[in-house]
């Protein structure tokens, strides 16, 4: 337990496990008051009352990405019980493997439902908290998870591709377009990590294959991400913005 976010509010997407799970529950370890914002209220829940196990304040709000409403609903939850929004994590990324193909193969529909999904949550979510939060208290940091599949072209999965580098122009312009009312957006982007999308969607071979253009051989685990963005939600970043940082193994 620390304090680097003592006082603080967060809220993030997409929690149960993997990335964001390792994000909440971190912000909770470090003295921030968590909205853990999940489709599946059952391991929400679990991961709500783990928290406040360890002594930490968390919160649980419904948020499906497939249901544009709740990516504001699940901001306005959380200002109707706090009244303040400090730091807004988007976490929640998709991809469907077996039908976001390379251009000859995807389908339109499969492209557009990518790319929609991937950016409606940080569009909606961040205008949201933007409005009715962080530009009216002055203050704010908001993290778009990204991925390195944005800066290195993927012979695959290119509405994904096309998302996550949607999402580092519409961070870079909303970085630009809000930072006179001290907010801050960043993007973070994460490499091959331990999580259960790769678990499921790379074999043991594909990892080693993705690992080869890392310059640490290995692939990282949730907490090594974590530790970037408690970097970016506590004050000791106030001078970063419009950032998109790589936390990756050195992946070129
Ligand atoms: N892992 C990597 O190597 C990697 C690399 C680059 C970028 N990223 C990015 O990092 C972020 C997290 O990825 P991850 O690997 O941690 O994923 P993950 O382990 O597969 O976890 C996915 C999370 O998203 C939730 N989720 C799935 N569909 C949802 C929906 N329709 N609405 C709301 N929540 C939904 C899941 O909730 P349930 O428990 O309800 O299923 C779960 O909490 C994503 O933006 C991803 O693009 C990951």
């Amino acid at each position: 337990m620390g304090n680097r976010l003592e006082g603080k509010i967060a809220l993030v997407t997409a929690c149960t496990r993997g990335i964001g799970r390792a994000i909440a529950d971190m912000f909770v370890d470090e003295g921030a008051k968590v909205y853990y914002a999940c489709r599946n209220m059952e391991t929400g829940a679990a991961a709500v009352e783990a928290a406040r196990a360890r002594g930490g304040q968390a919160e649980l709000v419904y948020f499906e990405a497939y249901e544009p409403e709740t990516h504001r609903s699940m901001i306005n939850e959380c200002l109707a019980k706090e009244g303040r929004l400090d730091v807004l994590v988007n976490n929640f990324g998709t991809s469907n493997p077996q039908k976001d193909l390379d251009i000859m193969r995807c389908t339109y529909e499969e492209f557009e439902r990518t790319v929609n999904t991937d950016l409606s949550t940080v569009f909606n979510a961040c205008q949201e908290a933007l409005n009715k939060a962080m530009l009216p208290q002055q203050s704010g940091s908001i993290i778009n998870i990204g991925s390195v599949a944005a800066i290195c072209p993927d012979k695959t999965q290119l509405g994904y591709g096309v998302a996550k580098q949607g999402i580092n122009h519409l961070t870079k312009q909303m970085a630009r377009q809000v930072a006179y009312a001290n907010v801050r957006v960043n993007v973070l982007n994460p490499g091959i990590i331990a999580t259960d999308a790769v678990a499921r969607h790379l074999t043991p071979e594909t990892q080693v294959y993705y690992t080869a253009n890392c310059m640490i051989k290995r692939v990282g685990e949730p907490n090594e991400v974590a530790y970037m963005a408690l970097y970016l939600a506590s004050d000791e970043s106030k001078y970063v913005t419009a950032q998109v940082l790589n936390v990756s193994g050195g992946w070129m």
